[in-house]
């Protein structure tokens, strides 16, 4: 992990036609991986979260379409049909959205025979671009962590993270782990308060789990805990991922998020969100009224998962007939982000700052 040839989507090695994954639903406590044999197969991987994070689930997208290639009796009409099934698979997260919708250009004038082969590449491709896309991320929020630590004379530079924007959400190197794991292979003293993000606890089980196999120093803590260290001088910055974000600089991600944005700046704690260009929806400007939030299932919340005696079971911690709301995502206006850290450099949470950085996409 956080080691160059770490991967989270890769072709099996034997056998070109499975395309294999972590199944992320059994970590900590296992690591198991899990065979891809159909489109389908990467529709569920997606829908039921073996896979998660907005990077992660477009490459996920996009080795589905590969096999919906090699193995449809009419490649193009089965590519077309996943390609349908797959934008509904998850609403918020947008690299699915751009994924999808670059492997389909990509195969629009090409011929049956030729479509597993384009989009192998493709995939590939895909791939290859975010690990390096996510080192670019990592080199500029670097300079954050190089700051802080110059200022407090080479103390600890706390760093708080919410959800998992890890290497496992992405390809390798994550979005708001890159920098630590930077800063840890440059000898910065960095230590993570790690939410633990209910109701799927991606902070707990996947977070922690891939600081601990970086050696990155880090403490687990409760959502609600975030307020109260920023009051007490224990953070010095966040970090977090994002699914979707506005030309505008409003950010969606994992819910909870907007809490810890108000948190920061009521304590003048500067609020960073990571990102690749791929995240960014060029088509949306308000993300309170224009992203859709994904409702989740009620068991997310009723339930939880663990290791019980060595033996993994899923509990119940709500009464029955309880009633439940589970939005999974909510929206940290622009307004409260202190800036932007993308694979081209940090710019402001503006319509403006993105627009310097990426001229060509805001000009479209
Ligand atoms: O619902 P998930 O687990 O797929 O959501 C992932 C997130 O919200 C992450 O926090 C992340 O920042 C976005 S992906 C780098």
């Amino acid at each position: 992990m956080a080691s160059e040839d770490f991967r989270t989507i890769w072709l099996h090695p034997d056998d070109p036609e499975v395309v294999q994954i972590i199944d992320q639903r059994l970590l900590p406590h296992d690591y198991s991986i899990h065979n891809l044999h159909s489109w389908s197969d990467g529709v569920e991987a997606i829908t039921d979260m073996y896979v998660r994070g907005a990077p992660l689930i477009g490459a996920t997208a996009a080795w589905s379409l590969y096999l919906a290639a090699l193995h449809g009796k009419f490649p193009k009409e089965e590519v077309a049909h996943a390609a349908e099934v797959l934008l509904q698979s998850r609403p918020t997260a947008v690299n699915l959205r751009w994924a999808v919708e670059r492997v389909m250009a990509h195969v629009a004038d090409a011929a049956d025979g030729d479509l597993a082969r384009i989009i192998r590449a493709d995939a590939e491709a895909i791939c290859a671009e975010d690990v390096d896309i996510c080192l670019g991320i990592g080199r500029h929020g670097l300079t954050l962590l190089e700051e802080i630590s110059q200022r407090k004379n080479g103390d600890t530079v706390n760093v708080l993270t919410h959800c998992n924007a890890g290497a496992l959400a992405t390809i390798n190197w994550g979005t708001a782990t890159a920098p630590i794991y930077l800063a840890r292979k440059a000898g910065i003293d960095v230590h993570v308060w790690v939410d633990e993000t209910r109701p799927r606890n991606q902070g707990s089980q996947l977070t922690a789990w891939e600081l601990a196999q970086n050696d990155v120093a880090h403490t687990l803590i409760v959502d609600n805990a975030g307020g109260h260290l920023m009051q007490h001088g224990q953070v010095d910055i966040v970090i977090t991922g994002t699914d979707r974000t506005t030309r505008n600089g409003d950010v969606a991600n994992k819910i909870g998020t907007y809490l810890k944005a108000l948190a920061a700046f009521d304590n003048n704690v500067p609020f960073y969100v990571a990102l690749p260009s791929t995240t960014i929806d060029w088509s949306t400007a308000d993300g309170v009224s224009e992203i859709p939030i994904e409702e989740r299932d009620a068991s997310e919340v009723t339930m939880s998962y663990g290791v019980l005696d060595g033996v993994s079971c899923n509990i119940r911690t709500a009464a029955h007939d309880t009633k439940v709301a589970n939005p999974a995502f909510d929206v940290t206006p622009a307004r409260l982000v202190t800036g932007l850290i993308t694979e081209r450099g940090i710019c402001d949470a503006s319509a403006e700052g993105l627009a310097d950085l990426f001229p060509e996409e805001a000009a479209i």
